[in-house]
């Protein structure tokens, strides 16, 4: 038995960080939704209880490091599973860029061992599985446009994204999440209006999204790398309707309603990025 599952990219509507927890934990509320810009991941089921992955990608653990064997492992000690799985991940996800790349493949290997174990769990169990692997894995799990509070692991479906053009561009730099919440100021940045950002959605605005776009995490991400401010600024002068960091950086998108301005965005970028992407919400059906 064989499946394939898609793994789409997510991009931040709206981040905000509202205090630290005792956990440790930021408290967050956050509108994300998903891209057309997804890894492939093939599961076929062993009859030898073990778990094979291979990662067609240089630099990116194919064992216990990467959540997609977690993920794995944890469905098989959970319900004391005796096959197995071989699982090959094709990545066209940028790594480590903010756009829960690593969360949503591990939510498409949750979602896929499911059928081939015959699991036959719910989405709100797997979301559950999947929140103790990694605070953006049940966001993944539902997919399309949702907000998400608590650490990220609550989630409220929301209507879908009005269509528009995304231009996503990643500088070659590397950014530490925890890194970057650990100098965040809660009390000092501007929050963003994620009740306004919820509005926008609701009523399918295209410019009530651009009016309440933000990121607290811009305040560190943006002031530690110059060239994350320099492509949002860039993406503004191209003709972007809108420009933001997605998650903890480094990678900036820009809304755009107009095809051919979306174009130019993305051809500008280009000269000053080696990763650039000209893509469109995610339309697939929850
Ligand atoms: O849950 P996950 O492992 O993806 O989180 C990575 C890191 O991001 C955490 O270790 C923490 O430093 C930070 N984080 C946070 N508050 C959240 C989610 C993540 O501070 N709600």
């Amino acid at each position: 038995m064989k499946i394939n599952v898609k793994a789409p990219a997510k991009i931040n509507l709206s981040l905000d960080a509202l205090y630290k927890r005792k956990d440790n934990y930021h408290e967050l509320e956050m509108v994300m939704t998903t891209i057309d810009l997804a890894d492939r991941l093939q599961l076929v089921l062993l009859e030898k209880d073990c778990i094979k992955l291979d990662v067609k990608a240089h630099f990116i653990p194919d064992d216990k490091r990467n959540l997609v064997y977690q993920a794995a492992a944890l469905l098989k000690e959970r319900f004391q599973i005796k096959q197995g799985v071989a699982i090959t991940l094709d990545k066209s996800i940028p790594v480590a860029a903010g756009l829960a790349g690593g969360s949503s493949d591990a939510a498409a290997a949750l979602k896929g061992l499911n059928q081939l174990w015959d699991l036959n769990l719910s989405l709100e169990e797997l979301a559950d599985l999947g929140a103790e692997l990694g605070s953006d894995i049940p966001f993944c799990l539902y997919g399309g446009t949702a907000l998400a509070t608590g650490r990220g692991e609550i989630i409220e479906p929301l209507p879908m994204m009005p269509n528009c053009w995304i231009v996503l561009a990643k500088p070659s730099i590397s950014v530490s999440t925890p890194g970057v919440y650990r100098d965040l100021k809660v009390g000092e940045v501007k929050h963003p209006n994620t009740k306004g950002m919820v509005q926008a959605i609701q009523d399918g605005s295209f410019e009530g999204i651009c009016d309440n776009i933000g990121n607290v995490l811009e305040t560190v991400t943006l002031v530690k790398h110059p060239e994350v401010k320099r492509i949002k600024e860039k993406m503004l002068e191209f003709g972007a309707d809108t420009a933001l960091m997605s998650g903890s950086g480094p990678t900036v998108f820009a809304l755009v309603k107009q095809y051919s301005r979306a174009k130019r965005v993305y051809n500008g970028l280009r000269g000053f990025c080696e990763e650039v992407y000209l893509v469109r919400p995610w339309q697939e059906e929850r």
